[in-house]
């Protein structure tokens, strides 16, 4: 049984936003969902969020989720805190503490802390730093068991000597915390009830204390401005590019490269500089990305190139297809084998056939385009009338002549031609070719006006 209460109540002053400060993103989601993932890895049935400032926002993001959220509607510390949990947690589970604005904590570290958890004994995370400003000071006895905690400003000259600090994050008994909190006194310099306190009344009790300590520093960095929000995302960016390097990707710049979300790919996969990765993305083998294309919620399958500046969203790629550069695929964009879809050119939820080619400077929405069909420069799908939207069928090896309106709905059967610069508003049968612009007119020794 495992009870977790996470700290979110605080307003964050120095990231100066009107939102609270739990809410902003490192990768796309919320620190405080980052911490709620890691809790759901270690199979935590009750999560208590703390909210404060903010709380309606913070309800609103994170509603639907199974999670208890408790208000503490004046934030007298830490310990006041956990304080309002409570009620909620339960004699016999093991309780963690986190914090809603510490977001790259890892589940493994948090396993090793909760395994030192028993009767008889709970656990602290630590680590030793070179400046240990501003931290609470891990205080020891004399053959190196924990003692107390003592914060940076009730701390003496010779306890601010001590690298070893609190990251805060701990866990114990559910009937050990339920025991202290309510002994806490604000008796200090911040006249804050201090959560840290309940480790001098674990020793007074016999309890000892053990110290467990993150893989990372990273870990147990929390934010509390913008440019340590931007630190902490290069942190989780450099360690999930490293990792997909390991596993056989090719990452031109790790220092360049961004997931916020999941990304799945196969063998000899090669992602160019300034990629975003959005969603659920999905690569196959051998796929190219190139510079600065951002793919959203997409499958891309083998031996497919993306070249510069695509978006891509809510599509299907199929095998071996060229895509861009400048190309913008959105959502429901279905190409198979070997379709070719050049620069400018925009798709939507429309599925091309094998071996299409739309080289340059086209839309392409609403339609079901056959295999073999060669769209010249310039040719659009006129797919809206100004109320509806409507679809258009194309067959396998029609020849659509550059700069050419299709007006939706319209069918153009297999083995049509469509002549350059036509407006086509009806239906053009198999084979037929279909042609609808002026006539051209040439006039001899045309007088062309001259200035005066
Ligand atoms: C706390 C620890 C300190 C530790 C440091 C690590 C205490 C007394 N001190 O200090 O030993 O080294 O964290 O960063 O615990 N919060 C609430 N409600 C409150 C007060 C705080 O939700 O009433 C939340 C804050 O939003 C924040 C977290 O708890 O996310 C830590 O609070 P903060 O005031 O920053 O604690 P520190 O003084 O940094
Ligand atoms: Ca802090």
């Amino acid at each position: 049984m495992l009870d977790i209460v996470i700290l979110a109540a605080g307003k964050g002053t120095r990231m100066r936003s009107n939102k609270p400060k739990v809410l902003h993103p490192i990768a796309g989601k919320p620190f405080v969902s980052h911490v709620i993932d890691r809790s759901r890895e270690i199979n935590a049935d009750n999560i208590n969020v703390i909210v404060g400032f903010g709380a309606e926002q913070v309800y609103e993001e994170l509603d639907g989720q199974g999670l208890n959220f408790v208000e503490q509607k004046e934030q007298l510390g830490t310990g006041h805190a956990v304080q309002q949990a409570l009620p909620f947690i339960r004699e016999d589970a093991s309780v963690l503490i986190l914090y809603g604005d510490v977001p790259l904590i890892e589940s493994d570290t948090l396993r090793q802390l909760l395994s030192v958890v028993s009767e008889t004994s709970m656990g602290l995370l630590t680590v030793t730093l070179a400046n240990p400003l501003g931290y609470g000071r891990i205080v020891r006895n004399r053959i190196g068991s924990i003692e107390a905690i003592v914060e940076q400003k009730d701390a003496s000259k010779e306890q601010l000597e001590i690298n070893e600090i609190n990251t805060g994050v701990m866990a114990l008994k559910g009937k050990h915390l339920i025991k202290w909190l309510p002994q806490l006194s604000n008796n200090n310099a911040q006249g804050e009830y201090y959560l840290t306190d309940i480790i001098e009344m674990a020793v007074a009790d016999g309890i000892e204390v053990r110290a467990a300590h993150p893989h990372h520093e990273a870990e147990v960095m929390g934010v509390n401005n913008r440019k340590q929000q931007a630190d902490l995302e290069r942190i989780y960016q450099a360690r999930i590019a490293e990792k997909m390097m390991a596993d056989g990707v090719s990452i031109i710049d790790p220092r360049r490269f961004d997931l916020r979300g999941s990304l799945t790919t196969g063998h000899d996969c090669l992602i160019d500089i300034n990629c975003v990765f959005e969603g659920v993305v999905i690569l196959g083998n051998n796929v190219t990305v190139g510079p600065n294309c951002v793919i959203r919620d997409s499958v891309i399958a083998s031996n497919t190139i993306i070249k510069a500046n695509s978006i891509i969203e809510g599509s299907k790629v199929s095998d071996g297809c060229v895509v861009g550069p400048f190309a913008r695929l959105r959502p429901g964009t279905e190409l198979l084998e070997n379709v070719n879809v050049g620069n400018f050119v925009e798709t939507k939820n429309s599925t091309i056939g094998k071996n299409t080619k739309a080289n340059h400077l086209s839309y392409i929405g609403d339609s079901k385009v056959g295999e073999g069909v060669n769209f010249g420069a310039g040719c659009i799908t006129c797919n809206y009338d100004g109320a509806e939207k409507h679809q258009t069928n194309i067959g396998d090896d029609v020849f659509i002549g550059s700069n050419s309106a299709l007006v939706a709905p319209l069918t153009i059967a297999k083995g049509a031609t469509i002549g350059a610069g036509s407006v086509i508003t009806k239906t053009v049968e198999e084979g037929q070719l279909a042609i609808n612009r002026a006539r051209q007119e040439n006039h001899d020794n045309w007088d062309r006006p001259r200035k005066k």
